[in-house]
């Protein structure tokens, strides 16, 4: 993919897109990359996420292809006059990475989380996923905050 030349476009997704963004997500939040992510990554949470808030499923496109996507949510919460904006996954092709593409998603989702009324942006990541904990660093994320995941297997009783 030649993309130096090429403008980079970013647009709220189509139904066209789905099957471009679930592969795309398959592409980038691998096992090898990414365990957690990749655990929890499937065709539902792009179905869901377009059929419930599709403003908030955006679509990063270079001559016709997508090359990125980022899809989040906002949550209100009782008791309290704030609005919470959660990104849920951004994902950008690693043959169109650090050109900007993940930037340019992130901030058009901010600017249409501060048209909602958001206050705080969240977002989550594994501890190990340096590029991503850098790059949000650099869209002025801070106070990282561990989160453990735990695993219990269920053997079957084989007798
Ligand atoms: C994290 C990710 C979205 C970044 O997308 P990108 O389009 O490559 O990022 P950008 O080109 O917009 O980079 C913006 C800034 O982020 C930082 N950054 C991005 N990738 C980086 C990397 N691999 N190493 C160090 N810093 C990085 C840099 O500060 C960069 O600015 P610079 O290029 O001027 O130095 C992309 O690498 C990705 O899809 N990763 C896999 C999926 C994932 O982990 N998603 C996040 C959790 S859901």
């Amino acid at each position: 993919m030649n993309i130096e030349n090429s403008s980079i476009e970013i647009r709220t997704a189509t139904i066209d897109d789905l099957a471009d963004i679930f592969h795309l997500g398959e592409k980038v939040f691998t096992p090898q990359s990414a365990s957690n992510l990749y655990r929890t990554w499937d065709e539902y949470e792009v179905t869901s996420l377009f059929n419930s808030e599709p403003e908030y499923l955006l679509v990063a496109e270079v001559d016709g292809c997508v090359v990125g996507f980022a899809m989040g949510t906002t949550i209100e919460k009782v008791r309290t006059a704030w609005n919470y904006g959660h990104l849920l996954w951004l994902g950008v092709d690693p043959e169109a990475g650090r050109i900007g593409v993940g930037s340019m998603l992130f901030d058009r989702f901010r600017s249409i989380m501060e048209e909602k009324g958001v206050r705080m942006l969240m977002i989550d990541t594994q501890a190990d996923n340096v590029p991503a904990i850098k790059f949000f660093k650099s869209k002025g994320f801070d106070n990282p905050t561990d989160h453990i995941y735990m695993t219990c297997y269920l053997q079957k009783d084989e007798s």
